[in-house]
């Protein structure tokens, strides 16, 4: 089976009531770590790559490795662009053989995101990749630029029908409350359900992406912090926040941190307990196994997307 697009897989999402994870990739470990856990759940699986990803692995080595984790488990797999800044990098991912790119101009006024989006859609559709945009902006760290709070915003729900229509894009992150990184609330973790709601009363039977949606899971952060890591005051959105979502117009969730704090947890613990490895294959198996634990978690008791391939 070739790698995918995003098109059916939305499609049983919204209709079947739970989301697809789209966990961010960066190389063959925590490829082979996410893959292994969606093998043994039969979950259909969103491989994406940031800027930031395709600096320090090159495109042609995560897209050949993805297309290792397709043969390896035959499963319906998309590899996506993520946060693509400009009509280029889209175009380039495409030409690399990206099955769904995301134009992320949310940065942008209104008319001008309508814009640059309406270009990739065009050029993709053509190619036959699908579109993911952005409609409000989320706070945190995305590649090298960081949203304060005073920057980012909710999506106004009176925007999204005009933004869809005129740009013909196949799916919509949104804003309500999620935030990159692992920083993600002070106090009690708050998200604007009622204006996901209103959105998908306005776009009936419409895919909706949500960012920034790891859970900073405590234990890995308690792992790190206990040797010799300093992760004091990390917290994520709580997962009934998440399964809530997934329930509602929410088909894709984007989990990036949550690998980045499992893969350092295993390696910091595995290395304090073994001062004497140095061997990467001692620290990078148990930092792959972790992954795998975590996605299926993921998978089953957050997303509901197990048994869905
Ligand atoms: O939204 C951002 C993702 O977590 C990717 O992060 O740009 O550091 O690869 P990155
Ligand atoms: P997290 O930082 O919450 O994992 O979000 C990842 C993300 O949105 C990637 O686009
Ligand atoms: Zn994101």
């Amino acid at each position: 089976m070739p790698l995918v697009t995003t098109k059916e897989m939305f499609k049983k999402a919204y209709e079947g009531g739970y989301a697809i994870g789209a966990f961010n990739v960066n190389n063959m470990e925590i490829i082979q770590g996410i893959v292994d856990a969606a093998k043994e759940e039969r979950a259909p699986l969103i491989l994406q790559v940031s800027n930031g990803a395709r600096k320090y692995a090159k495109p042609v080595y995560l897209r050949k490795l993805v297309e290792a984790a397709v043969e390896d488990s035959g499963l319906p797999i998309a590899l996506h662009l993520d946060h693509g800044d400009t009509f280029e990098l889209c175009v380039q991912s495409i030409k690399d053989g990206f099955t769904s790119v995301m134009i992320d101009a949310s940065h942008l006024p209104f008319k001008e995101n309508i814009k640059v989006t309406s270009e990739v859609v065009k050029y993709a559709h053509d190619h036959g990749v699908v579109v993911e945009a952005e409609l409000g902006r989320l706070e945190g760290v995305e590649d090298d630029i960081k949203v304060s709070a005073a920057d980012s915003s909710y999506t106004d729900p009176d925007q999204v029908q005009e933004f869809v229509s005129k740009t013909g894009v196949d799916s919509l992150a949104i804003a309500i409350g999620t935030s990159h990184g692992a920083f993600k609330f002070k106090g009690e973790a708050k998200l604007r359900f009622d204006i996901l709601e209103e959105v998908s009363k306005r776009l009936p039977g419409f895919p909706i992406v949500l960012h920034g949606a790891s859970s900073v899971i405590p234990e890995y952060v308690d792992i790190i912090n206990k040797n010799g890591g300093s992760m004091q005051g990390a917290k994520g959105i709580p997962e009934d926040m998440l399964r809530k979502a997934a329930s509602m117009a929410v088909c894709k969730i984007n989990i990036d941190s949550d690998l980045r704090l499992a893969c350092t947890a295993a390696i910091r613990q595995h290395l304090a307990e073994n001062p004497s490895h140095f061997d990467p294959r001692q620290y990078l198996g148990p930092a792959r196994s972790l992954i795998t634990e975590l996605v299926r978690h993921k998978l089953v008791n957050v997303l509901g997307c197990n048994g869905k391939a």
